[in-house]
Parts: C-alpha cells; structure tokens; sequence
C-alpha cells in the first residue's frame, strides 16, 4: 500500500530544534528506517513550513488508495484550513505529536485536526509514526 507522512513547520528542524523534546534523531534517518521496516510498502515523505503547502499535497494524494500520517505541528492547535483539507479528502489521516502536547502548555491541547482524523498518537516519540503506518496498511489491506 502507499502512505504519506506530512509534516509541518519546523519539523525540518528534528534533530536541532529542542533535542529534549523532539530528540536527537534527523527525520530523514527516521524515514530511512522506516523504509527498510515497511520495505514491501510505498512510503513517501513531505514536509513543509507552509501551511498551503500542506494542504496542496493533501489535496494532491489523498484521493488516492493511500493512508496520510500528518504531524502538523503549530498548524495543529490553528488551522482550520488545514482542518478542512483532512475532512476533504477521501484517506484516512493518522495525526501524531512527537511530544506529549497534553504535559506542555494548554494551547498545545486543543486540536483542530483530531475530530477530522481516524485517530491520534501523541508523546511516543517518533515511534507513533510507525505506529501509525502500521494501523493505516492494516486499515488499507482491510478496505476493498
Ligand atoms: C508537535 C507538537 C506541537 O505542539 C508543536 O507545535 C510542534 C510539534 C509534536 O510533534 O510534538 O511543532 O506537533
């Protein structure tokens, strides 16, 4: 099956930015490991800082045969464009926070994306990703 993982503003920065709460991984290695983990599988990997952006590649894939893994960082606690993207498309959207947002701030707690997402996986690391890819083949082997 074919699965996206979008991620948004300044998760380019993983690996640099706050190694205490995001870690001390690179994405990009992550997704190489995932790649040989899900080998058998197409998986495709975009980030963007910019919220249009975003919501093009969803318009672009997610009418597809295809599971969409979305941490959306900040854009998650803001944007109801973004929102309105995941209800939209026809794939079932994954939402992760590497971080445990509900142990941070409270702005961090609300969630414009969770209601219009299958699920969230929130605080285990980059490990939700692959939690999530997991549960999305699953799900997508499942559908006819
Ligand atoms: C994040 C949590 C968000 O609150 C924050 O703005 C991020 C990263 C996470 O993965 O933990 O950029 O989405």
């Amino acid at each position: 099956a074919e699965i996206h993982i979008v991620n948004g503003p300044n998760l380019n920065l993983l690996g640099r930015r706050q190694p205490e709460i995001y870690g001390k991984q690179h994405f990009e290695a992550f997704f190489e490991e995932l790649k040989e983990r899900f080998a058998g599988h197409r998986l495709h990997y975009f980030q963007s800082n910019s919220e249009g952006a975003l919501i093009d590649y969803l318009h672009k894939v997610g009418f597809g045969k295809v599971g969409i893994v979305l941490n959306a960082g900040a854009y998650t606690h803001t944007s109801i464009a973004l929102a309105d993207a995941v209800a939209a498309i026809a794939a079932p959207v994954v939402e992760v926070h590497i971080s445990n947002v509900y142990a941070r701030e409270s702005f961090r707690h609300h969630s414009y994306l969770a209601p219009v997402c299958v699920g969230s996986i929130v605080g285990l690391g980059f490990a939700g990703y692959a939690l999530a890819v997991q549960y999305l083949l699953d799900a997508l082997q499942h559908e006819k």
